[in-house]
C-alpha cells in the first residue's frame, strides 16, 4: 500500500506538536538556528532527546558537526520567532534577543524551556538525519506553549 505525500501530510497534521528553535554554532563560530517541531524525548537514563533535521536544511551541517545544540522550547508569545527561524536566506538572529548557554549556544529570550545537549549519535532516516543529544542542562519558565497543528500555529485552550 502506498501513501501519497498529501495523505501523509494530512494525517501527520492531526498530531499536534510543540515548537522549538534549535541553536548551535557553525565551524566559523557563527550562531545557527532553525525552527524544529520534530523533537522528542528518547531516554530517561541516560537523559536523551532527538531532533530530525532535513538533509537540505542550511543548519544541517552545523548540527551534525558541532559538539552539541540547545533546544529552545517556544512559548505562546513566540509565533513570530518560529516564523523567523524558518525563513530561508535571512540572518535569523538579527534583532532577536538572546543570551548564551555555558556551552556557547544561543538561548532565546522569553522561552518556556531550554534543553542543552551534547551530540552523541546520528542516524539516517530517509531524507532526514536523526540527531541524538545527551541532556547536560535544563531550564524551565512559567508560561504556555506555542503549538503547531494542521499546518498552522495554535495555543492551548483551558
Ligand atoms: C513549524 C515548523 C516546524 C519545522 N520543523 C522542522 C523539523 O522538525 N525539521 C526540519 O528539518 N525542518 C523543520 N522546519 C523547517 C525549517 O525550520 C526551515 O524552514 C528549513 O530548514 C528551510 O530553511 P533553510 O533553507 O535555511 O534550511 C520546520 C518549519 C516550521 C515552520
Amino acid at each position: 500500500m502506498s501513501v501519497s505525500p498529501d495523505e501523509f501530510r494530512a494525517v501527520l497534521g492531526r498530531f499536534p506538536s510543540g515548537v522549538t528553535v534549535v541553536s548551535t554554532r557553525g565551524a566559523d563560530g557563527s550562531d545557527q538556528g532553525m525552527t524544529v517541531s520534530a523533537f522528542c524525548s528518547l531516554s530517561l537514563d541516560p537523559p536523551l532527546v532527538l531532533i530530525c533535521i532535513e538533509h537540505s536544511a542550511s543548519v544541517h551541517e552545523a548540527l551534525t558537526t558541532a559538539p552539541g545544540f540547545a533546544v529552545n522550547i517556544l512559548s505562546a508569545r513566540q509565533e513570530q520567532i518560529a516564523r523567523r527561524f524558518s525563513i530561508v536566506d535571512i540572518e535569523r538572529f538579527e534583532g532577536v534577543g538572546f543570551t548564551r548557554s555555558s556551552s556557547g549556544y544561543a538561548i532565546l529570550d522569553d522561552i518556556l524551556g531550554l534543553i542543552e545537549c551534547r551530540r552523541v549519535a546520528l542516524h539516517e532516516g530517509g531524507d532526514h538525519t536523526i540527531i541524538v543529544g545527551e541532556v547536560e542542562a535544563t531550564r524551565i519558565e512559567i508560561g504556555t506553549p506555542l503549538l503547531y497543528y494542521r499546518g498552522g500555529y495554535a495555543q492551548l485552550e483551558h
